[in-house]
């Protein structure tokens, strides 16, 4: 007699950029086939498990806080196993808080390990206390198994760690040096995801503009995506983040030219005064970032822009605050993502004298999130009338509508049938709201209900 394995449960909590999101997606993929599966309560979970973000102080006060609460949980139930896993992890002092703070977590990891997932937690649940964190990624690990949450839309990572040291950041210590995949391994593993019925990918790095430079046989990333827009099957390609002083003609060339490669940019300015980016180690001045947009620009017809802004940099006055100002009305994000600055324990910036009061930089970011809203109502407008191809996400069955997204990085509501999801259908953009256009389908499609 064949007895079922009895199946276990697992919560996860995913904090922080979309590589931790992937991460996730693979360790879904392993615990899947170590018979968990995923539940949307701590109340359910025989394995809770967090996944942490380090860039921001914010999110890393909440871990403590959730976690902290958990012990309740394990009082009642003491085989439930509580993890921690991801950036924070990799930060020695931060290690040490949780492991004095935190004594009722069992199993703690880091980003470089998340393939050795059965034997710690094997270990862990049978009463051991494991903490194994080690401090550089070996080689680059191939063919984990990937639970990804998305069947039309897949994250590949193409690059790991990042060799910047911005002075703000945290991400080199935890996440170590540059590591570029094997670009054979990348265009199997695409080729595999467009065989499988995903029509879009998202390449991922810190930095994926680095990509190639540290491999044996050196390629670079415009290369890399001549190779993904001749997989068969695949329709769009995307990446995120690109860093602005490693933005070279070539794959600003490639963008224009490869139909797949989506006219949407993400490229971080983080601040529009020159002697702030200096500071902050960016490598390029105010003027060689709008010179370099200036170049996006022609080359690349209809092209997104979008950003990350840190407002309150030490020694940030308001004359460089103006200037940030100043740039992003002349680019014209579409959207950006703008942080308080947080000081990171262990980076050179946490240690800058001139640390700006939190007010000033409360004020400082309504200003900017202020504009960042008019400027993108501005940009949104701009769509109307215009026909795009939008790859369609979604059925929304009240309200008979379908959501996608244009190449260039617009979401679209159009009503149409639910048998259009997974197709890519032609639109006239009708109507700008405030972060979604409205559109009506255009060509043959039976607007039916099926
Ligand atoms: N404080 C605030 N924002 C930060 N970022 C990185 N480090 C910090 C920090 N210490 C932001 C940057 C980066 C984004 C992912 O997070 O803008 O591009
Ligand atoms: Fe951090 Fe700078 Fe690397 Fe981005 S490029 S991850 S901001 S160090």
């Amino acid at each position: 007699m064949i007895y079922e394995q009895p199946q276990k449960s697992v919560y996860i909590k995913t904090m922080g950029c979309q590589m931790n999101e992937h991460d996730t997606e693979v360790i879904l993929g392993i615990l899947t086939s170590l018979g968990y599966h995923e539940v949307g309560s701590v109340e359910e979970a025989d394995l809770i498990l967090y996944n942490t973000c380090s860039v921001r102080e914010n999110p890393e006060r909440k871990v403590y806080g959730h976690i902290t609460s958990f012990r309740a949980l394990k009082e009642k139930n003491p085989s439930l196993v509580i993890g921690i896993c991801g950036c924070m992890t990799q930060q020695k002092l931060e290690l040490e808080n949780i492991l004095q703070k935190l004594p009722h977590v069992d199993l703690i990891f880091g980003t470089h390990n998340i393939h050795r997932l059965p034997e710690l937690l094997d270990r862990a649940a049978s009463g051991e206390r494991i903490v194994e964190v080690w401090d550089q990624g070996e080689d680059i690990i191939e063919d984990l198994p990937v639970q990804r949450r998305d069947p039309l839309r897949a994250f590949v990572n193409v690059i790991y760690g990042c060799t910047n040291f911005c002075t703000y950041c945290i991400v080199p210590y935890t996440r170590g040096r540059e590591r570029s995949r094997d670009a054979e391994a990348i265009v199997e593993e695409v080729r595999a995801l467009a065989l499988d019925g995903v029509r879009e990918i998202t390449l991922l790095g810190q930095n994926v503009n680095a990509y190639g430079k540290d491999l044996k046989n050196p390629t670079d990333f415009a290369e890399l995506l001549h190779r993904l827009n001749a997989i068969p099957g695949l329709e769009r390609i995307r990446f995120t983040t690109s860093h602005p002083r490693d933005m070279k003609d070539p794959l600003i060339e490639a963008m224009a030219a490869l139909d797949k490669v989506c006219e949407h940019l993400h490229l971080p300015v983080q601040s529009g005064s020159s002697e702030i980016l200096r500071r902050m180690n960016r490598g390029y001045t105010r003027e060689d970032y709008l010179e370099l947009v200036r170049r996006i620009k022609n080359v690349i017809p209809n092209v997104n822009l979008t950003t990350d802004i840190i407002v309150g940099f030490p020694g940030e006055t308001e004359e460089d605050h103006q200037a940030t100002l100043d740039l992003v009305e002349d680019v014209g994000f579409s959207s950006s993502f703008t942080f308080l600055y947080s000081p990171r324990e262990g980076t050179p910036a946490a240690k800058m004298a001139d640390q700006i009061p939190e007010a000033t930089k409360k004020q400082r970011i309504y200003e900017l999130i202020e504009l960042q809203n008019r400027i993108s109502a501005a940009t949104m407008a701009a769509e109307v009338g215009s026909i795009r191809d939008i790859l369609v996400e979604s059925y929304d069955s009240v309200k008979k509508t379908l959501l996608g997204r244009t190449k260039n990085h617009y979401q679209v509501v159009v009503e149409g049938p639910e048998h259009l999801v997974g197709e890519i259908v032609e639109v006239r953009i009708t109507r700008s709201l405030t972060w979604t256009l409205r559109g009506e389908l255009l060509g043959n499609h039976s607007s039916a209900v099926c």
